[in-house]
């Protein structure tokens, strides 16, 4: 038996338009399922012509025929899932059909928001640029053994095993001198959760299992981007979470020989939100021509994105540890305009040339070599083939293909659902 399963994440900081391309090619496959992350993220997909960003619920949810399955590694705020159901809900989505959470999925309290914005505060010029969405805190009582989890919520301890976490929480905050009432959150909190008892809970990991046995086809969604990982990112300024291609497994409980194709999204060129090392980082014109042009605002917290070239070294390294097999580039068309882009081959650290990813970006001055490129200066908006693409861009391509040598398979031209181009 073929057994199925595909990766579909981000190769940079996050935002590389995952959201776009997992509803694109979700029509082949049977369960879309996000593996880890939480509301920190923002897919954005177009719907009937209308902007939709989903913070949880996997991209594949506006296809009728397909499950879409929150995985035991995503940590789940039941507030914001509740939004997220309402909002899908007015699209037709029959929330109680197509989603599906397994019980494993740990929960996000009001006191991890909390604890994440105390956190923060404290850190002062220091901050990560945390979305405050509660992921930290989430993830380290996770691992630290405190957490409560989906399943959790069917049974009549729930109620006790929750305030006595809370009051874990408490003390920590106190110790941040954190004092914001909370109260009104948790009101939500409880409301949600009855909600959340009403989708479908069920064990993900048989689940899955048992569908790629049936040989059904199954896509796991990142969220974030893999110099985001916990692991392998510019820590500390990353996020809490495995977002690399490893993370499928322990994030939805499959072998790793029932991995097939993984897929990274890149940029046409690069951008991060929050802080932390981009060397490629452009605090100039084009930096500010770049986030106009790209519409570089976040997601979910609506923050300018910082904005950049796009870097190799980077990008290499992102292609190693995710055993990278063919690779969308998107928002091409955002270059259109430029006369000249450049590419990063290489880190200059203290004089020396340098074509791998450092293990501290911050503390050395890291001085990106470029190999610079004509524009194409075509809208490149109403491609639809291959055979359209100017020739300035397949020289841009060709040459990440060379250096990467993994091959860009697809040409994302537009947010639109159907801007897109097989250039294989
Ligand atoms: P994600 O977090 O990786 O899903 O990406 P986001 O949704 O946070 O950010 C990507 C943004 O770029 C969204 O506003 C998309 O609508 C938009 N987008 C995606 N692909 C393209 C593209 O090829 N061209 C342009 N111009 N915009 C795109
Ligand atoms: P998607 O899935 C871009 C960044 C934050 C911050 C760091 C830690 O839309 O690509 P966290 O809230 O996780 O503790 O924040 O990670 N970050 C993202 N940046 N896209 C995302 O998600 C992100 N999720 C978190 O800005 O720098
Ligand atoms: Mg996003």
């Amino acid at each position: 038996m073929g057994f199925m399963v595909d990766v579909i994440l981000g190769l940079q900081w996050g935002d590389e338009g995952k959201g776009k391309i997992v509803d694109y090619f979700a029509r082949n496959y049977d369960i879309i399922a996000r593996f880890q992350g939480g509301p920190n993220a923002g897919h954005t997909l177009y719907v009937q012509d209308k902007k939709i960003v989903l913070h949880q619920i996997p991209s594949g949810i506006f296809h009728e025929r397909i499950i879409n399955l929150i995985g035991n590694g995503v940590v789940l705020d039941p507030v914001i899932l509740r939004k997220e159901c309402d909002t899908v809900s007015k699209f037709g989505v029959e929330v109680h059909k197509n989603l599906f959470i397994s019980e494993r999925t740990h929960l996000i309290l009001p006191t991890h928001r909390a604890l994440d914005k105390a956190a923060e505060l404290s850190k002062g010029d220091g901050k990560i640029g945390s979305t405050l969405k509660g992921i930290s805190p989430a993830y380290m009582d996770k691992t630290g053994r405190n957490g409560l989890r989906v399943g959790d919520l069917l049974h009549k301890s729930f109620i006790t095993n929750y305030i006595r976490l809370r009051l874990k929480h408490e003390k920590l905050l106190n110790n941040y001198n954190f004092s914001e009432d909370i109260s009104a959150w948790e009101e939500e909190f409880f409301e949600s959760i009855e909600f959340l008892k009403t989708l479908n809970i069920v064990s993900g990991e048989y689940y899955i299992n048992e569908a790629l046995e049936k040989g059904k086809k199954v896509l796991a969604e990142g969220a974030q981007g893999s110099m985001l990982d916990i692991d392998f990112g510019t820590f500390p300024y990353v996020t809490s979470s495995n977002t690399i291609s490893a993370g499928v497994c322990n994030g939805l409980g499959v072998a790793p020989q029932k991995i097939r194709e993984v897929i990274g999204i890149s940029k046409a060129y690069c951008t991060r939100v929050g802080s932390g090392p981009f060397p490629t980082e452009l605090d100039d014109e084009t930096g500010e021509d770049l986030r106009k042009t790209g519409n570089e605002f976040g997601a979910t917290t609506g923050r300018p994105r910082r904005c950049g070239w796009i870097d190799l070294v980077a990008l290499q390294f992102a292609c190693m540890i995710n055993g990278v097999t063919s690779i969308v580039m998107t928002k091409a068309d955002v270059l259109d305009a430029f006369d000249q882009l450049s590419v990063c081959t290489a880190y200059n650290i203290d004089d020396e040339e340098n074509k791998r990813v450092p293990f501290q970006m911050t503390r050395n001055k890291i001085v990106p070599q470029y190999k610079n490129f004509k524009g194409w200066k075509k809208d490149s908006i109403a491609f639809k083939h291959k055979d359209e693409l100017p020739v300035e861009m397949n020289e841009y391509i060709n040459f990440i293909n060379n250096y990467l040598g993994v091959a860009i398979q697809y040409i994302s031209n537009g947010p639109g659902r159907d801007q897109i181009i097989n250039i294989s």
